[in-house]
């Protein structure tokens, strides 16, 4: 049988399985070519897709915050704190009230209604023991 150096289109079509063996050249070639150009491209491909100014960052926040005029917060006596006064002694038997009758009683006798479940029973402050 004589060999033929060209592809006879002709015959090609009045024998048409032929055209399959070409079709494997064909597909390797076009997968060479999208192969090649992935590798030609591979710093877009790694790039993040989202754009980056679509992201919202705490720099871009921007929040409304009612605008205050400046103020001076009255000094501290330090030499005053210590001294007992109506005040303070006002401000702390509500303080007492709220928060540590619960244990230590009305007249902090160590009788508050939660002391009866204490197996440490709270201090009565009117005795020195
Ligand atoms: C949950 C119950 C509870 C509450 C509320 C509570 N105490 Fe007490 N307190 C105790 C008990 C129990 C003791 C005794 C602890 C011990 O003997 O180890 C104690 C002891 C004390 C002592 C003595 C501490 C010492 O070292 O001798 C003081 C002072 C005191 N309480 C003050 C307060 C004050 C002031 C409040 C409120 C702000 C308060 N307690 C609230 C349970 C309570």
């Amino acid at each position: 049988m004589q060999r033929k150096d060209e592809i006879d289109f002709l015959e090609l079509l009045k024998n048409p399985v032929r055209l399959f063996g070409l079709s494997y050249f064909y597909f390797l070639t076009v997968a060479g070519f999208i192969g090649a150009y992935y590798i030609w491209n591979m710093n877009d491909v790694s790039r993040n897709g989202i754009a980056p100014v679509l992201l919202r960052d705490s720099t871009q926040f921007v929040q409304d915050i009612p605008m205050q005029r400046g103020a001076m917060i009255a000094p501290v006596n330090v030499t005053e704190v210590g001294r007992s006064s109506k005040a303070l002694i006002d401000k702390g038997a509500n303080l007492f009230k709220a928060n540590c009758v619960s244990c230590h009683g009305d007249n902090g006798m160590g009788d508050g209604l939660s002391a009866a479940s204490m197996t440490v029973k709270p201090r009565n402050f009117h005795s020195a023991q």
